[in-house]
């Protein structure tokens, strides 16, 4: 095993800071790296109001709330996260910006640190590749909203060892979650095969074949889905899904994959889903 007490989380946005709360929560120190205070003061408002939540719910104590917010560090400098024996970087899905990240992290970290990145559809062996250490490098897929959801989806660069994987995976048990491997192709499984169905519901609606109401309605009550795709592609943000969309379609180069344009000019207008107040539907 890792030997793992202390870990890093980069960026402290919605999958960051929900990242973050899960390792806290199993017992290992956190320091939570973003280069906006703001970001960080939001990422542990995000936090306290979920464990405040399982705290009414008796699914954790008080007592066991106080000392996971006292793991987790916010920290504003990527040198204060050199002593972490695994990073989980979150931070926006641009490959160039990741690439960067992992080099320099590479730099800072010392060589037994796993760095996973919980990307959601861009390859763990491009991002390993601005490394010198890609056998330790791999995909740490969380989905959101990370406090509650079973799944962690581990995606295996082309180098990723087996020791790597290994230990990440013992850890995603370790957190309660429920892992499963993935090959490095693009969206792995999981948007693979949600960002079509979701990018499908946008064209329902741009063809005008219903309202996003009953088209949320028919896969909630007609399919058991716990969300409507609609709903559901506020509450992941419009443009992670557009990006995501972007990278099936580069990727594979079939049309099947090509965004809908609806969903491109919601993102151009800013309906970004819940996060900017406004997507298929309007929140307070
Ligand atoms: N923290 C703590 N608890 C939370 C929470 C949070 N952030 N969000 C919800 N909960 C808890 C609630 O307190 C409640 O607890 P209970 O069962 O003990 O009463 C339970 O979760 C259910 O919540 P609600 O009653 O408020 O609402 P729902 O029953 O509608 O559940 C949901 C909310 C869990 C979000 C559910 O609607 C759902 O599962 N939706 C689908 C989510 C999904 O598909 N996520 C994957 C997105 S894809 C992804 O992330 C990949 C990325 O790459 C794009």
């Amino acid at each position: 095993m890792l030997g793992l007490q202390k870990a890093a989380v980069l960026g402290a946005g919605q999958m960051g800071s929900g990242i973050a709360q899960v390792l806290a929560a199993s017992g290992l120190t956190v320091a939570l790296y973003d280069t906006e205070p703001g970001a960080l003061k939001r990422g542990l408002a995000v936090i306290g109001d979920s464990l405040a939540r399982f705290v009414a719910k008796g699914k954790m104590t008080e007592r066991e709330r106080e000392e996971t917010v006292a793991r987790i560090v916010p920290v504003t400098e990527l040198d204060r996260i050199g002593d972490a024996r695994l990073v989980v970087e979150a931070v926006p899905e641009r490959l160039a910006l990741k690439r960067q990240l992992f080099a320099e992290l590479d730099r800072q970290c010392g060589p037994d640190t796993i760095m996973a990145t919980n990307t959601s559809s861009l390859s763990i062996t491009a991002i390993a590749a601005s490394t010198r250490r890609p056998d330790k490098v791999i995909g740490m897929h969380f989905m959101n909203p990370v406090p509650v959801m079973a799944l962690v989806e581990l995606v295996r660069g082309l180098a990723t060892s087996d020791e790597t994987f290994a230990a990440v995976k013992e850890l995603a048990r370790k957190l309660g979650k429920t892992p499963v491997e993935a090959r490095d192709y693009p969206g792995f499984v999981s948007n693979r095969l949600l960002m079509p169905m979701i990018n499908e519901a946008v064209y329902a609606l741009y063809e005008g074949v219903a309202s996003p109401e009953d088209i949320d309605a028919v896969m909630r009550l007609g399919m058991n889905h716990p969300m409507g795709p609609l709903a559901l592609a506020d509450l992941i943000g419009l443009d992670s899904c557009l990006a995501i969309m972007e990278t099936l379609h580069d990727g594979f180069g079939d049309s099947k994959y090509r965004p809908c344009p609806l969903l491109r000019n919601y993102v151009q207008a800013g309906f970004l889903g819940r996060k900017s107040g406004r997507g298929f539907y309007v929140y307070a």
